[in-house]
């Protein structure tokens, strides 16, 4: 099983993303050192053997004078803010090789597992009740390892600062800040982003659901947590958009007061300031509740068909120039949803943007749409699209093209994740990351 591709853990395991709190005390930003202490005392629990502190944490630099054009704390991820790093050894993992691989579990990292993704209608009513009350958890509990990034304007260091957020919200953070446009020789490019619109994007969204489904098992002690998925194939509505699942909406689009997130608010809305990271943070009065407005939008009548999906995974190559929204007869355009699936060539939007589209309001707003939990199960389907693919053409990392998009290159870190993983090694089998999924509707 573990042959395909052996899941190179390169420089320092696995993903748990977003600065970790130790690493944001003044002392480590200065010497650019995220090496925390581990429980036995020492940096990485080196003491324990679990990882030792080691410089260099990016697998291709770029050159200084390129550096200076795209001045982006994102670009070259992490060298912005850090060159020194954990890297942990054999199943350990985490920003202190506090944490397990994907897939392994136990005090020493010994005890390997596969959770099982189901169609969220295939869960029984406890199941399903469960896994609501859990969301409703992370998004109460202050992430006790990350914290997030806000600045008052992206162009002066001194604005940026740390400021707490529950563990859902440092996961709906990440998305957002992957998709701040890039600042390219002092003006924003709103074309380009660290997580779509190129070949990071399947893997990029692969990485953020691990994140969350493993900070929910951690948070409650359930190994056996795994995310659902919306099989939205065929349906004439969003079946879901109910009370009994992920909630009605009313006139004004806000979800029913009866409904389990009524009173979710979405972090980092007013999310369109290209100049600032997440200004709202931390101030609930700014922020906006959730809504949805399923079937509203003009310009997508219906959800994607069966054939939609089967159209998509016809395309063998993984991604093809120019690598980007124009790209043609490639399997990443067509599942991101800017091609038609059956062709190949025309250009519109479909599959992936269309369920964004279709169900419109926070899920519309793409950068701040990850605070709808309702992105979770479409991006696990998505995601098991994805897996489908990499069966039918036993793909692996070679699939991977070099392309020119910023962050993208199959040899940078995925950004904003931390510690590294390298993108061309996400073209790897969910197995291999102690997941799969269920069967559903012949998939
Ligand atoms: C990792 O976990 C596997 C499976 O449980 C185990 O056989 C192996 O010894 C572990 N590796 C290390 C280096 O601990
Ligand atoms: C940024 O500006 C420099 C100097 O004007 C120029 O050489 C470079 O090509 C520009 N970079 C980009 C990506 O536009
Ligand atoms: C979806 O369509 C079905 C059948 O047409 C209908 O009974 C149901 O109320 C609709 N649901 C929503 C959320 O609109
Ligand atoms: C896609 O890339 C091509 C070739 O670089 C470029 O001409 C085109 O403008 C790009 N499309 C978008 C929407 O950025």
């Amino acid at each position: 099983m573990f042959t395909l591709c052996a899941f190179f853990v390169l420089f320092l395991g696995v993903v748990h993303c977003q600065f970790p709190r130790s690493c944001t005390t003044s002392g480590a930003l200065r010497s650019k050192t995220c090496c925390p202490l581990w429980k036995d005392g020492s940096p990485c629990g080196s003491q324990s053997g679990r990882g030792q502190c080691m410089n260099g944490v990016v697998f291709k630099a770029l050159a200084a004078g390129q550096v200076r054009q795209f001045y982006d704390d994102r670009l070259n991820w992490p060298r912005f803010y850090y060159d020194r790093a954990c890297k942990c050894f054999g199943n350990y993992s985490g920003y202190n090789c506090g944490q397990c691989k994907y897939g392994y579990y136990g005090d020493n990292c010994d005890r390997q597992k596969t959770v099982v993704r189901k169609e969220i209608r295939q869960l029984s009513l406890l199941e399903r009740k469960r896994f609501f009350s859990y969301l409703a958890l992370a998004k109460t509990t202050r992430s006790a390892d990350f914290v997030i990034l806000s600045t008052g304007n992206r162009h002066h260091q001194n604005t940026y600062r740390f400021v707490d957020a529950s563990i859902y919200d440092v996961f709906a953070w990440i998305h957002y800040y992957s998709m701040k446009p890039i600042l390219i020789n002092g003006t924003f490019d709103s074309n380009t982003n660290y997580a779509h619109q190129g070949p990071v994007f399947p893997g990029w969204h692969r990485l953020a659901l691990l994140f969350i489904e493993r900070q929910i098992q951690l948070l409650t002690g359930d190994e056996d947590f795994a995310i659902p998925y919306y099989d939205w194939r065929g349906e004439k509505n969003c079946s879901i958009c109910t009370n009994e699942f992920f909630g009605e909406s009313n006139e004004q689009g806000f979800l029913d007061d009866d409904s389990f997130f009524a009173s979710w608010k979405s972090i980092c809305s007013g999310f369109d300031y290209s100049d600032a990271y997440c200004q709202t943070a931390g101030d609930e009065c700014q922020m906006e509740k959730l809504h949805r407005k399923p079937g509203v939008d003009p310009r997508v009548k219906s959800l994607p068909s069966f054939q939609d999906v089967e159209d998509t995974l016809k395309w063998r190559d993984f991604d093809r120039p120019p690598y980007n929204v124009s790209s043609q007869k490639n399997f990443r355009n067509a599942l991101e949803g800017f091609l038609r699936p059956s062709d190949g060539i025309t250009l519109e939007r479909n599959m992936h943007n269309s369920v964004h589209i279709y169900l419109g309001g926070t899920m519309s707003q793409v950068p701040i749409s990850s605070n709808d939990p309702i992105f979770l199960v479409h991006h696990a389907f998505v995601d098991k699209i994805f897996e489908e693919w990499l069966r039918r053409y036993n793909s692996t990392p070679q699939n991977y093209p070099e392309n020119d998009k910023l962050g993208q290159g199959p040899n940078e870190c995925a950004i904003p994740y931390f510690p590294c993983y390298r993108n061309k090694d996400l073209i790897c089998r969910s197995s291999n990351m102690g997941y799969t999924f269920s069967n559903y509707q012949g998939m």
